[in-house]
């Protein structure tokens, strides 16, 4: 499994290639994985909250066909097209049955693509003088949404290894997971007044405008929790101890009967390896546990007399470059996504607005999934509390009285 480079601590940084390279980067790649999946991979429902492989790369050719074509050039909207890849119009567990064949797919999602390479490279008018086109917007977006649905291509590949029991080992040796009590190591972040957010061309809406927030002041984990830690919140019984759990959490408990982060697989009893996306690997005691939801992050901070960092705190902590490990898994924060003072929604409304509901969580710093250029301190990831697939840890926290 290959690992990640470190997080940049740069506040913002771009893709080292332009944007348009590194869309072309990932159209590619998208194309290769689907070309070399079987049929029953590449179409087929691996987890209800997850959608068929196929269906991702319709939706990122829909999504530039629907801001360039449709909404910039005037071009007139295929109603089909929209209800199958637009999210909000397209029930999930339908998809994979109206997906197009293989062929069919992969010719249309590379027309379209080439065209908007075409067009973004040397656009028309009226494309040219839009104001979605200054200072390369459009190709920042479109490159960085398409980065985002190939980490959820790797989620749905872990989905299938996870589904079945014969799925293939990594080498040896697979050693047993042994557990460790939480780290006591931690970071602080000083009362004061902190800037949160971005103004950067790559940010997006939810992350705008950068803006001045008052802190009380925190201590956070020096590390992520990690998967030797989860292991001894397990052993101690945390997924039978229901006060540890919030009242939502514990109806969520009961009703799923988890008893694992949804990422391990027991090979025998208390011996667990790591579903991912290319079969099954050993656990490393020191890597950040992932696979765990919010009420599952809820009840280990209050197993080890902690809670989750608010997204501010964690920010203002990466900024300063003290947070070891981020960048490394999701994690998730105390507070809802909600918008920044003066808020625009763009490119599109149901980008960020749909999601201010109160229902969803932030999630900070990013993935062994994740492509480079969304690893920034001001990105903000959100998911519902009961979602497990997005290979999800945590980073404890405490008030400085504490
Ligand atoms: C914020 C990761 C939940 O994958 O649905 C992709 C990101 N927004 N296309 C998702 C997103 C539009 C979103 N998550
Ligand atoms: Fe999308």
């Amino acid at each position: 499994m290959p690992r990640q480079p470190p997080f940049d601590q740069t506040p913002v940084s771009g893709p080292e290639a332009s944007p348009l390279e590194t869309l072309a980067q990932h159209h590619a790649a998208g194309q290769q994985l689907a070309a070399d999946l079987p049929e029953p991979h590449l179409f087929g429902q691996h987890h209800p909250d997850l959608s068929p492989v196929g269906w991702h790369l319709g939706h990122c050719a829909l999504v530039e066909q629907h801001l360039i074509g449709e909404r910039i050039l005037g071009e007139p909207a295929d109603a089909s097209i929209h209800a199958l890849y637009f999210p909000e119009f397209s029930d999930k567990r339908g998809r994979s049955a109206r997906l197009p064949e293989r062929e069919a797919l992969a010719a249309w999602t590379t027309a379209t693509h080439e065209r908007t390479r075409a067009l973004l490279a040397e656009p028309p008018e009226p494309l040219a003088s839009h104001p979605l086109m200054r200072d390369d917007y459009l190709a920042h977006f479109l490159e960085q949404h398409y980065a985002q649905h190939h980490e959820t291509l790797a989620y749905c590949l872990s989905a299938i290894t996870a589904s079945r029991d014969d799925s293939e080992v990594a080498s040896a040796p697979l050693e047993r997971l042994n557990p460790c009590a939480p780290a006591r190591e931690t970071v602080t972040v000083a009362a004061g007044v902190y800037t949160i957010g971005t103004d950067h061309v790559r940010g997006y809406d939810n992350e705008r405008p950068a803006h001045t927030v008052p802190l009380d002041g925190a201590r956070l984990g020096r590390n992520p929790v990690s998967n030797a830690e989860w292991l001894a919140f397990m052993v101690d019984g945390g997924y039978h101890t229901p006060d540890y759990w919030t009242q939502t959490g514990d109806a969520w408990r009961r009703a799923s009967a988890a008893r694992q982060p949804w990422t391990w697989h027991e090979v025998e009893p208390g011996h667990y390896l790591w579903n991912g996306p290319r079969g099954r690997d050993a656990l490393e005691p020191s890597a950040p546990v992932s696979g765990v939801n919010h009420h599952e992050a809820l009840a280990f901070a209050r197993w080890a007399g902690a809670r989750l960092p608010h997204e501010f705190e964690w920010e203002a902590a990466a900024v300063e470059g003290h947070l070891h490990g981020a960048g490394t898994v999701w994690e998730w924060c105390g507070n809802a996504l909600a918008p920044y003072p003066g808020f625009q929604p763009f490119p599109y409304d149901g980008y960020s607005m749909p999601w201010f509901d109160g229902r969803h969580f932030v999630l900070r710093g990013g993935s062994r999934f994740t492509e480079p250029g969304l690893k920034r301190p001001s990105f903000r990831n959100f998911f519902e509390p009961h979602v497990r697939h997005q290979q999800a840890g945590l980073r404890l926290a405490w008030d400085l009285t504490q």
